[in-house]
């Protein structure tokens, strides 16, 4: 099956799923990055990288339970796994790097945590806090650390409610510009 099929297919079997404690879906929120992104300028790969960024929590069927009872079940990396499959080292490492890129904002930007909505102050608890100093720096050192603090940024606005008008089909393009296949 052609990527955009496969992505196709798990955005329709998750299209009433929750996005864990958040006010919209997954879905919506997830187009909701991609198209922040793309009102950022960002390129198509970066946009690519919006669009899936949470497509673990899709994945792990059981995310929403486990949330529930304190565990991480590392959406980052089983989404970056299935992404690895199928598109090129960008977008897998930002991907890999989001849940990252909070914990390096919340250390460095005083201002950040506060606006994190109260499902992400609890899902950085489970993913085990802010970064120290030392993290801090070897995050930074990490290539793609800045495009996945962008993705970061857009994650975090990307929360709000018929926020987006736009639907997968919007992003067909960018996917099969990007897919290694
Ligand atoms: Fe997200």
């Amino acid at each position: 099956m052609n990527t955009y099929l496969e992505i196709e297919d798990l955005f329709l079997s998750a299209s009433a799923a929750e996005y864990l404690g958040e006010d919209i879906t997954l879905v919506e929120h997830m187009i909701q990055c991609a198209e922040l992104a793309q009102r950022d300028n960002a390129p198509s790969w970066l946009v690519v990288a919006a669009l899936l960024h949470d497509i673990g929590h899709i994945l792990s069927v059981d995310a929403a339970h486990a949330q529930d009872s304190g565990v991480d079940r590392h959406h980052d990396l089983v989404g970056a796994d299935w992404i690895a499959q199928r598109f090129p080292e960008n977008i897998v490492q930002v991907v890999k790097l989001h849940v990252e890129a909070k914990k390096y904002l919340v250390a460095n930007d005083k201002s950040y945590f506060d606006k994190l909505s109260e499902a992400s102050k609890v899902t950085l608890k489970i993913q085990g806090g802010e970064f120290t100093s030392a993290q801090s720096q070897e995050f930074l050192a990490t290539p793609f650390s800045a495009e996945a603090i962008r993705l970061r940024i857009w994650d975090d606005c990307g929360k709000k409610r018929g926020g987006t008008e736009l639907t997968l089909a919007d992003f067909k393009d960018a996917i099969e510009e990007n897919a290694l296949a």
